[in-house]
């Protein structure tokens, strides 16, 4: 069976689609099958040159074979890019999936959103992303992973994914040959995700990441 991670929450910009793609190469890279899933009904469909596969989930039929067929595939990771704005998608998909991310930009407007996010989908973690590598900048925005964790304890991944600004190959309409700094931030960003996942599922998996802890909201 392959492991689901849907990267969900319903502002845009938070870095959903970008993350999905680093999450799908990086995986590629330490040789673990991966597939990206789109679901945005307002998105195109990106293959041409891409080493991971790219399924077609923006029609709901669709995208329950595609969940279902999932099941019965080997070890590998599909990797479902919410779309934003979709608060009932988000829900239903949270319980679908192994993994849930939300991924959040150094912004007050992106913690609120974050906030709302976690608190509809209690398995959801959250991923601090594009986040600068600016000691100075960095020292500012820390206060918003720690506030948010204090909220919701254990459900904030600590190590951000770092602002590069090449990503934005990753939504080009091709990816023959992803820039280094890409590759490492696919490595990284799979690193990452793939620690949460096996914190909350591994043999010392903590139940707090898994239970509804709504005295500390
Ligand atoms: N790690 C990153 N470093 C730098 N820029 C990023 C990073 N992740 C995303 N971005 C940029 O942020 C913008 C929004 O990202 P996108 O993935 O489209 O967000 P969403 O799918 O949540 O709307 C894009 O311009 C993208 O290139
Ligand atoms: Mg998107």
């Amino acid at each position: 069976m392959s492991t689901i991670v849907y990267i969900g929450g319903q502002k845009g910009g938070t870095t959903k689609t970008t993350t999905s793609h680093l999450m799908c190469l990086g995986a590629i890279l330490k040789k673990h099958p991966a597939a990206y899933v789109l679901t945005d009904p307002h998105r195109r469909i990106k293959s041409d040159g891409r080493p991971y596969g790219v399924l077609d989930g923006r029609d709901s039929a669709a995208l329950a074979q595609i969940i279902t067929a999932s099941h019965n595939m080997g070890n590998g990771w599909l990797v479902v890019d919410g779309g934003g704005n979709r608060p009932a998608f988000d829900q239903a998909m949270a319980e679908q999936a192994q993994l849930t991310v939300v991924p959040f930009r150094a912004s007050e407007e992106d913690l609120e959103s974050v906030a709302r996010d976690m608190e509809s989908m209690p398995h959801a973690v959250a991923l601090p992303s594009a986040w600068s590598t600016n000691k100075l900048a960095q020292e500012s925005a820390q206060r918003l992973i720690d506030g948010l964790d204090k909220a919701f304890p254990g459900r904030v991944i600590k190590t951000p994914v770092w602002f590069v600004n090449s990503t934005a190959e990753l939504l080009g309409a091709t990816l023959e040959n992803p820039s280094t700094a890409v590759r490492n931030a696919a490595r990284h960003t799979f690193a990452i995700l793939k620690a949460a996942f096996d914190g909350q599922n591994g043999p010392n998996r903590q139940e707090t990441t898994r239970v509804e802890d709504k005295s500390a909201v």
